[in-house]
């Protein structure tokens, strides 16, 4: 793998969106500064997604500009991601990369959670990338050729008290670039997610100074750009980034239990086999579902289940 310190994006054009401020800025100047057509996008409007402006955004561009790079500024919301995308294709004639990292955050603990706190973030988060993605994955098609990066979080991930609809969004989006990275491979579409942590007017509230000042937005780039060079072959693929620390995710299955199925498969019977199922010892790291199929055919082969000690669901009231 090249280093990044070599990699350039001459002729192609880069969407960043949500790059007004804390990390898209720092991916903005990036591509500006290795020969890309950079589209700034950011709707300026307050990290709980109040209000607009065009100054975020044009801050960035001239910043790119006096730098000898290229760029355009966009001021839609990403739920309008025709208009952006048009945008790169009107200045540029043609759209290569797209960096899915516009955001903000409606934190609020679960039980005060209002369907407008709901709404917001999936707009935002999870609608925002569709839009934008949908919008430029008929031109990466055409051109057998396209690199997208979407944003997770690590309250996507783990959960985080405050954030269920932010966790939601987030790991709504892993979900959406594994499946667009399985529907892209063929035309080189390749897209991977990312799930950082940066100082930004986000955190900066949330963190102390000192761990702020280790946690630069610029130490993210790195990473991002890689994944979207053209040199890059990873795809479908989850990374923690931030601080100079990088790691990939994924997934664990354990070995798991198999029950007969047939009328013994009781509630009792489940605790028979439960260390089974949640034993990590032999685990398998999956790409995809179990075999079922396979899975199937072995149960069938297995005696009845032992029925257990019987569930007593006495004066509990059960929604099925
Ligand atoms: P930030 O608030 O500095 O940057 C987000 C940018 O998105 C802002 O400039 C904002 O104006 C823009 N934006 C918001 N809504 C928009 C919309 N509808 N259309 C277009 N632009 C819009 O925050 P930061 O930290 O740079 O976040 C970037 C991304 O990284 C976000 O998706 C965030 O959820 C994610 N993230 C950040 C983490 C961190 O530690 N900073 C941790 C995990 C995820």
């Amino acid at each position: 793998m090249a280093s990044p310190q070599e990699l350039r994006f001459d002729g192609q054009t880069v969407v960043v969106t949500g790059a007004g401020g804390g990390l898209g800025k720092q991916y903005a100047l990036f591509y500006g500064s290795r020969g890309a057509n950079v589209v700034v996008n950011d709707l300026g409007g307050s990290f709980k997604g109040e209000g607009k402006s065009t100054k975020a955004a044009d801050v960035v561009v001239e910043e790119i500009r006096a730098k000898g790079g290229k760029a355009v500024g966009n001021y839609d919301s990403v739920e309008n991601g025709e208009a952006i995308i048009e945008t790169a294709i009107k200045n540029f004639g043609r759209v290569d990369v797209l960096i899915n990292n516009a955001g903000i955050l409606r934190d609020i603990s679960f039980k005060n959670m209002k369907d407008q706190d709901w709404d917001l973030i999936m707009a935002v988060h999870v609608r925002g990338a569709y839009k934008c993605a949908r919008a430029a994955w008929p031109y990466f098609r055409r051109q057998k050729y396209g690199r997208v990066i979407s944003t997770a979080s690590a309250a996507g991930l783990f959960g985080n008290f405050g954030q269920c609809n932010y966790s939601a969004a987030k790991l709504a989006l892993v979900g959406f670039t594994e499946t667009l990275a399985k529907e892209g491979v063929k035309y080189n579409i390749l897209c991977n997610t990312i799930a950082p942590i940066a100082a930004s007017r986000m955190t900066e509230t949330i963190m102390p100074p000192d761990v702020l000042q280790v946690l630069k937005p610029e130490w993210v780039v790195p990473l991002v750009a890689v994944l979207t060079h053209k040199s890059n072959t990873e795809t479908g693929s989850l990374y923690e980034v931030g601080g100079g620390h990088i790691a990939k995710l994924r997934w664990e299955r354990s070995k798991g239990a198999l029950y007969k199925a047939d009328s013994s498969l009781t509630p009792g019977s489940i605790p028979t086999k439960w260390n089974e199922v949640n034993d990590f010892s032999q685990p398998e790291y999956p790409s995809g579902p179990a075999n079922f199929m396979e899975l199937l055919e072995a149960a069938q082969q297995l005696p009845p289940n032992d029925p257990g000690a019987p569930m007593d669901f006495k004066g509990k009231v059960v929604l099925i």
